[in-house]
């Protein structure tokens, strides 16, 4: 274990002690931290790890370099592949792909001795969930940190190489990506003696097709492969049997790009944000009737009103129009007002209240949506992506969507309300792979808080307008980000610079 000296020993030099983990230091140890609630809400710019999302400054290697990009690499190798995992589980980062498993547990099922099989590290950027764009913003505009991430999380799981799985539609993504790993090969910062820690290490890009069930870790290991993107049947567990036959670990972009940040900045410094069970900061994607959607990253358990009003300038027609939201990605169930009111942006008190952390892509709805609508346009897209392999989905996901194109209408029977529960319910834990419950959630979300809206819909049709539910991607309204576009509009530049 590193002290809280040889820690800050490892801080890059272009990143000072921050204000919070110096507060931390000073007032609690380090199991303190590990135990009790951290600080969330209102993130200082020096916690922020991702400095450069919003693209002001260049992705390339010399800038990621000042921002503390492979600062102490080679260090933090010598640690050894154990301490890394202790220092992942310590700081208590939970998966950032929408199930929220415990890092470093998921890393630690790793083989530790090779039965003569090589070890892969899988980074899924397949990012096709509606809402989610977090990982984009990441590959896009800090590239390095992501390679940096492969790097270090593959020694901790010994494993030989990386393969990034990038959806197709990133192309520009992905061109970038590639520039910026053959930019790390270069400076020897992958590859052979990788940072000069005398191990060596791969990474290879695969630019998917576009097809979400490709984000789901045995999908996104067939298609690596070469096959249909269809998901086994589990067990064996990728971490015995995965990719090319050989143990391998699928995790987040964000998750992985988050590691070499808390492993220079120490677990302690990480777990002082969020509720216990919920540490750390987070990228929140933040889309719907908000003034300003955003990527921005925040404390875990920050309120979701805070993260609204301070990030997004809030609702467009203020906080009391809001009608409902979708915490997490669109598989998550919908929270009503009540419930976004008090609502924390973490994993437990989400859970509490009937949804989910997911993503973290948060899709605000005023009092314009027509909810049936919104929700049967997701139960289109699960019917649309939905692999086939199980029926109770293949069949579910297509019964699920025509009998909402109905109740839209108010073309319904009431006691086909049941039905639709019960249709839900029948494919939720049935099905190979969790798209069946990704599909089944947002119909029991609508049911639970909107239900009055179907029941009013099917008394008095003549009451939907489709003109008038019908929601326009920009209203034409000014965008209300002056400040923003005086600050750095001028300055943008296109394209790729010289
Ligand atoms: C249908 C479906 C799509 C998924 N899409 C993604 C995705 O695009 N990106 C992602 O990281 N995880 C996705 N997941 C979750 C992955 O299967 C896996 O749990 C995740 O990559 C693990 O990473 P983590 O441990 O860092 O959270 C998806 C799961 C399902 C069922
Ligand atoms: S749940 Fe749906 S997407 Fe997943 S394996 Fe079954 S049919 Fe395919």
């Amino acid at each position: 274990m590193f002290s809280s000296t040889a820690a800050r020993r490892l801080l890059p030099r272009s990143v000072g002690v921050t204000s919070t983990s110096s507060r931390f230091a000073s007032t609690k140890g380090r199991a303190d931290l590990l135990a009790g609630a951290g600080a969330y809400g209102g993130l200082a710019d020096q916690d922020r790890i991702f400095t450069n999302l919003y693209g002001e400054q260049d992705w390339r290697l010399k800038d990621a370099l000042k921002r503390g990009d492979y600062h102490l690499t080679a260090d933090i190798m010598r640690m050894g592949p154990d301490w890394i995992v202790q220092e992942i589980k310590d700081s208590g980062l939970r998966g950032r792909g929408g199930a929220g498993f415990p890092s470093g547990l998921k890393w630690s099922f790793m083989p530790k001795d090779s039965d003569g099989r090589p070890s892969f590290l899988v980074v899924n950027a397949d990012e096709s969930e509606p809402g989610t764009c977090k990982d984009r913003e990441i590959m896009r505009k800090d590239p390095h940190k992501l390679i940096e991430g492969c790097l270090l999380a593959g020694y901790a799981m010994r494993a030989r190489a990386a393969y990034i799985y990038i959806r197709g539609e990133y192309f520009n993504e992905a061109v970038v990506l590639d520039e910026a790993i053959h930019e790390a090969y270069a400076a020897g910062l992958i590859g052979r003696d990788a940072c000069g820690s005398g191990y060596d290490f791969d990474v290879y890009l695969h630019r998917g097709a576009g097809a979400y069930i490709c984000g789901e870790e045995t999908a996104l290991i067939e298609s690596l492969e070469g096959r249909q993107g269809k998901p086994r049947l589990k067990p064996p567990f990728p971490a015995g049997v995965g990719l090319f036959g050989c143990p391998s670990t699928v995790t987040n972009v964000e998750t992985v790009a988050v590691s070499p940040t808390i492993l220079r900045r120490g677990a302690s410094w990480f777990a002082g944000f969020g509720n216990p069970n919920n540490r750390g900061t987070k990228l929140f994607a933040i889309s719907g009737h908000v003034k300003n959607p955003i990527v921005v990253e925040e404390s875990m358990s920050i309120p979701l009103r805070e993260l609204i009003e301070k990030h997004c300038g809030g609702m467009r027609n203020g906080w009391d129009s809001l009608r409902a939201c979708i915490p997490g990605g669109s598989s998550v169930p919908v929270l009503n007002k009540p419930q976004c009111d008090d609502a924390l942006m973490e994993f437990d008190d989400l859970r509490s209240k009937g949804s989910g952390l997911g993503t973290a892509a948060v899709t605000m709805f005023d009092n314009t949506v027509d909810m049936v609508g919104a929700i049967r346009r997701l139960a289109h897209f699960y019917k649309h992506e939905s692999c086939g392999q199980c029926t109770p989905c293949r069949e579910g996901t297509s019964w699920l969507e025509d009998i909402l194109i109905r109740m839209e209408r108010g073309d319904a029977d009431k006691r086909e309300i049941p039905m639709l529960e019960e249709i839900s319910r029948q494919i939720e834990g049935h099905t190979i792979c969790a798209l069946g419950d990704a599909a089944a959630w947002p119909v029991q979300g609508l049911l639970r808080h909107f239900r009055k809206d179907i029941e009013d819909r099917i008394d008095d049709p003549s009451s939907f307008d489709p003109d008038k539910a019908f929601q326009y991607a920009w209203s034409g309204d000014p965008f209300d980000n002056k400040e923003w576009v005086e600050a750095n509009g001028d300055k943008m530049v296109y394209g790729l610079p010289k």
